[in-house]
């Protein structure tokens, strides 16, 4: 039969797929999440998220080896507090030698390359489970921004490179960036938590921190899952205050908003891969329902094609590992 076009030629061997292949994914484009915890000697798996471990600091150190071993050049760091540490108003996220900011200068000190990315909420800390501060069953912004500026203050005097505001508060980014900036931190990065929905998804990353909202949901601050023009409206006000980065979280039911945000602005656009994202691939491949490397290159790939530079994975260090 005589056709012209035959597009899979294209498709006919490794060598010639490889060679169309639009989009590859590196270890460069991940930051891996990791979770810190009080105590000693501490390698706590996370039930909902096989391999994935609340480490004490002194473990999380000799993980960060492996880890940076492997090529992975920048994570996350987010804290599990006690019930007992945290409060109203989340004091123990900027009191100097806490937990948190301790593993902050820790890192810093034994890991000088790496690009250590923090989390800016009051959540970790908040004996009310929400990220902003709680008054008659609503969260006030304003107050609120008083919080997170003493510990954007706090991360970026422990050795933060890039703050992480993921608490949706009106103005934060503006307020942030002005404080880092009296301060003498112009060099500290913002990536911005811009794009952020109120998602199921996060359900095993709570269980981590044990940081599951007290009473309610996030719906008057995280974004509306139903919507993509706010996030066109999210991303410009965090680009004319100053995040270096937008973000999209979670990333696999937000393809779309990845790439709205990236069409429409010359930022970086990172994606979040969350934990109930890893919890499902890995839960189905236990399962023998699904190959579970084969459906991880597709989702993370997927992320990257629909527009993502940065991709906040816990599959980050597996990924590193079939690399190798
Ligand atoms: C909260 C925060 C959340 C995540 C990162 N920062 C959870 C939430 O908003 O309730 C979720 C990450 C994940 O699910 O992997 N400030």
């Amino acid at each position: 039969m005589m056709l012209i076009h035959r597009p899979r030629r294209n498709r006919k061997s490794a060598a010639i797929r490889d060679l169309v292949q639009e989009t590859t994914l590196s270890v460069n484009d991940f930051i891996f999440p990791m979770f810190v915890m009080e105590g000693t000697h501490i390698r706590s798996e996370i039930k909902s998220m096989p391999n994935i471990y609340r480490f004490s600091l002194d473990t999380l150190l000799e993980e960060l080896k492996e880890v940076t071993d492997l090529g992975i050049k920048s994570i996350c760091l987010f804290p599990n507090y006690p019930e007992s540490k945290k409060d109203k108003y989340a004091t123990e996220s900027y009191k100097s030698g806490t937990l948190y900011l301790k593993a902050l200068s820790e890192i810093k000190n034994k890991f000088p390359d790496l690009a250590l990315m923090t989390d800016i909420a009051l959540d970790p800390y908040s004996s009310d489970g929400h990220d902003g501060i709680v008054e008659n069953g609503k969260i006030l912004n304003d107050e609120t921004l008083d919080v997170l500026g003493k510990m954007a203050l706090a991360q970026a005097r422990a050795g933060a490179d890039i703050l992480g505001p993921s608490d949706m508060m009106d103005g934060r980014v503006g307020y942030i960036r002005e404080l880092l900036d009296d301060e003498g931190f112009s060099e500290i990065s913002i990536m911005s938590y811009s794009a952020k929905y109120a998602s199921a998804f996060y359900g095993p990353f709570r269980d981590a921190l044990d940081s599951a909202p007290k009473f309610g949901d996030k719906k008057t601050y995280q974004m509306n899952p139903a919507n993509v023009k706010e996030a066109l409206i999210e991303g410009q006000l965090d680009m004319e205050e100053g995040a270096d980065f937008l973000m999209v979280k979670p990333a696999f039911s937000y393809l779309d908003v990845i790439k709205t945000l990236s069409d429409n602005f010359p930022l970086p656009i990172a994606a979040y891969n969350v934990s109930g994202e890893y919890a499902m691939i890995k839960a189905a491949s236990q399962n023998g329902w699904i190959d579970g490397q084969k459906a991880m290159y597709e989702l993370l790939l997927s992320i990257k094609r629909a527009g993502a530079k940065v991709i906040l994975s816990y599959f980050a260090k597996e990924f590193a590992q079939l690399k190798a």
